[in-house]
C-alpha cells in the first residue's frame, strides 16, 4: 500500500524568511516540514510507502518521494528540513543553485493546486478527506487496509485545503479520528501507526 498526504497552504510566503523565526517569517513553512518528517522518517530509514504531496499557494507543487530520496543526506530535523525547503523554493528551476540541496531530486510543478487536485480527483487512487466532523476512521480501517494505493487530504493549521471549491464540491468521504483537533503531523502519525505498522 502506498499512503500519500497531500497538503495545501495559502499561507507560506517566504519574501522574508530568515532561520531565526522560522513561523513567523515564513508564513508557517514550519507545520509543513513537521508533515513531511511526520510521513516520511521511519525508525532510522525512510517509510518507503509514504509519499507528501505539498502544495504552496502562488510557490508551486513539491512532490516528496522516499523512493527517490536519499536517507543519509535527507535534512532530519525541521529546521534542516525548512532551510533546504526554503532554497528548493527559491531555486526550483535552477539544478545548478541546487547542487548541494538534498532535495533537489523532489519533483516540483508550477501547476496550481486547483489544476492538480483536478487531476489528483480523476486518479484511480481511494481518496479520503481528514477532517474532525467526519465518518469515524476506526470502522473504516478493515475497508482501507485492502487499498493499493490511498490518498489523504490533510488541512494545514488553518486547513486552507478544505475551503476549496474542488474540495467543497468534491463528494470525496471525510474521515475522523476524534472531535479532538490535532496537529496535522500528529494526524499523519496516527493514520501511519493504523495503516502501516500491520504491513511491517
Ligand atoms: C491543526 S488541524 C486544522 C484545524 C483548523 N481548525 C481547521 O480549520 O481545520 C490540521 C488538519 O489536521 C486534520 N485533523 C485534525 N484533527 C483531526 C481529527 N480529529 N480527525 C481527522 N482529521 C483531523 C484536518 O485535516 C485539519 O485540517
Amino acid at each position: 500500500m502506498t499512503v500519500i498526504f497531500l497538503i495545501y497552504s495559502e499561507t507560506v510566503d517566504i519574501t522574508n524568511y530568515t532561520i531565526k523565526d522560522i513561523p513567523g517569517s515564513s508564513g508557517r513553512l514550519d507545520v509543513i516540514s513537521r508533515c513531511i518528517l511526520a510521513a516520511l522518517i521511519g525508525e532510522n530509514e525512510f517509510d518507503k510507502n509514504t509519499q507528501v504531496w505539498v502544495f504552496l499557494d502562488k510557490l508551486g507543487t513539491y512532490f516528496f518521494d522516499p523512493n527517490v530520496l536519499d536517507f543519509e543526506t535527507f535534512p532530519k530535523n525541521e529546521l534542516k528540513l525548512t532551510d533546504y525547503f526554503v532554497d528548493l523554493i527559491r531555486n526550483r528551476n535552477s539544478k545548478e543553485k541546487l547542487r548541494n540541496n538534498p532535495l533537489r531530486v523532489v519533483r516540483t510543478s508550477e501547476k496550481g493546486v486547483r489544476e492538480t487536485l483536478k487531476e489528483v480527483l480523476k486518479l484511480n487512487y481511494k481518496k479520503y478527506i481528514l477532517h474532525e466532523e467526519g465518518n469515524d476512521f476506526f470502522s473504516k480501517l478493515k475497508s482501507i487496509l485492502l487499498e493499493k494505493d490511498v490518498i489523504f487530504i490533510i488541512g494545514n493549521q488553518s486547513g486552507d485545503i478544505m475551503n476549496l471549491e474542488e474540495i467543497l464540491a468534491s463528494d470525496l468521504p471525510i474521515l475522523s479520528l476524534g472531535n479532538r483537533s490535532y496537529l496535522a503531523s500528529s494526524v499523519i502519525r496516527l493514520i501511519k501507526l493504523h495503516l502501516l505498522t500491520p504491513l511491517q
